[in-house]
């Protein structure tokens, strides 16, 4: 059984939260895009568990594994490693396997990635300032450094010598300085830590996969901060969508794939960036303090607004999305009127899908739904019939207007807080 969990929306959508619900049934949990820019919450009763770059299965001791899709910081690595094995978390050569091939994370791509917004004046991205884009540069421009490169320290000093070059006079125009022997004698010092966890993760995934295991595909991001199908430029550097699992896992195609798409129960997204169903008010507060819409990563307050049909739809159809899982319907307990966005007009043209063209973005008008609130609590809630009456109205009209099934029901952060609709979880 094969299952792929993707963001349909900006991130942040409680991702690492279903993944942990999946991964008890799952034997590997494998991460193929991204890298430390992600951050996944998992909640098991008063513990809490923040994931960075490793996949959420590594909570339930399952085997993860990080595929060459993803850029890594192996400092960041460490570092997180070593809080979860502080947290009890069992982390070791059995149960986590690391691309050979994964690009690494330099310290010079954090200071570039720093340059390139300043080098944006007013149209910053806001980016998480990890070096995520500027590793995926470098990856593309085949000058980067993979985890294989750090089996020969001779040639591991040439590679990071030639990176540094290149970049250094971009650097110099800002006054920035890099040291790549620093770089290098860093990097060797905990090399022998992380090349222990090296693996030919796509073999190690196809033959999981030949003999039909329950693997997890566990997005970062979401749709629409794919570079490809996001809201370009203000997206991040890597395809988000669930057809990147095979390019950034070495996965061959195969049946039996099941595609989720974590969906909040309202919109939230971090940085710049076009957002036609914002609320910039009171309701867009209620949200943000009660969904406690704060970054995992960077800490910030993450912008807020009303269920955007439009979007979601296009995620649905990118990613080949066969079940949408709905969260945080908890957070919208209290609300006496809930939008929902259906379409949008501009220029007099009604837009059932979003235009790539960026001049437009600004111009368009959200067609809202009006739909009553049920102002009672859902918190916590394990079964479709508790829900109150008009809470599944409202996950019945989202339904009908994304053309989609929401089998699964976020009702709050815990593992345990999750209507399973249609029992998938005994099912598989
Ligand atoms: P991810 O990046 O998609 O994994 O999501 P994050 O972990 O960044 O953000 C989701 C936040 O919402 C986390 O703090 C979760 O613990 C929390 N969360 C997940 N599902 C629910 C839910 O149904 N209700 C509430 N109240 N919180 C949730
Ligand atoms: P998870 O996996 C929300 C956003 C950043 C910024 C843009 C580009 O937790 O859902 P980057 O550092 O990737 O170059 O930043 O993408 N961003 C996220 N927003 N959740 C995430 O991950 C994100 N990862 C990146 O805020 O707008
Ligand atoms: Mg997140």
């Amino acid at each position: 059984m094969f299952y792929t969990i993707v963001g349909t929306q900006w991130g942040d959508e409680g991702k690492g939260k279903i993944v942990d619900w999946l991964a008890s049934k799952a034997d590997y949990v494998a991460r193929f895009q991204g890298g430390n820019n992600a951050g996944h919450t998992i909640k098991v009763d008063e513990n809490v568990y923040k994931l960075n770059l490793l996949p959420s299965g590594i909570i339930r001791n399952k085997k993860c594994l990080i595929g060459n899709g993803v850029v890594l910081d192996p400092w960041a690595l460490i570092n997180e490693i070593s809080n979860l094995r502080n947290q009890n978390i069992k982390i070791n050569k059995d149960n986590l396997f690391i691309a050979e091939n994964v690009c690494l994370i330099m310290p010079i791509h954090k200071l570039v990635d720093e340059i390139n917004e300043l080098s944006r004046g007013n149209n910053i991205i806001g980016t998480t300032k990890k070096g995520i884009g500027p590793a995926y540069e470098d990856k593309v421009g085949r000058r980067a450094i993979r985890l294989c490169d750090l089996n020969d320290h001779k040639s591991l000093k040439n590679k990071i010598k030639n990176l540094y070059e290149f970049h250094e006079p971009r650097l110099k125009n800002f006054n920035k300085n890099a040291n790549f022997k620093k770089a290098y004698e860093d990097l060797v010092k905990i090399s022998s830590e992380i090349i222990n966890f090296s693996s030919p993760v796509w073999k190690i995934i196809n033959e999981a996969g030949k003999q039909n295991k329950f693997i997890l595909f566990e997005g970062a991001q979401g749709s629409l901060l794919d570079i490809d199908f996001g809201t370009y430029p203000y997206v991040t550097s890597s395809n988000t969508s669930s057809g990147q699992i095979f390019s950034g896992t070495g996965f061959g195609i195969k049946e039996n794939h099941n595609v989720l798409g974590i969906t909040k129960a309202y919109t939230t997204r971090v940085g710049s960036g076009p957002f036609v169903t914002e609320q910039d008010n009171e309701i867009g507060d209620h949200f943000v303090e009660k969904g406690q819409e704060f970054g995992t990563v960077t800490k910030r307050k993450r912008r807020c607004g009303w269920f955007d049909c439009v979007l979601v739809s296009q995620s649905i159809a990118i990613n080949g999305i066969t079940d949408v899982v709905l969260t945080k319907l908890d957070v919208l307990d209290d609300i006496e009127e809930i939008k929902v966005c259906i379409g949008y007009e501009a220029n007099e043209k009604i837009y059932n899908h979003l235009p790539f063209d960026e001049n437009l973005h600004e111009k368009l008008v959200p067609i809202y739904e009006t739909m009553p609130g049920w102002q009672k609590s859902t918190f916590g809630m394990t079964s479709w019939n508790d829900l109150p009456k008009k809470a599944q109205d409202y996950i019945n009209f989202l339904e009908s207007k994304i053309e989609k099934n929401i089998s699964i029901i976020s009702t709050g952060p815990d593992r345990i807080h999750t209507i399973d609709r249609n029992n998938l979880l005994s099912n598989n």
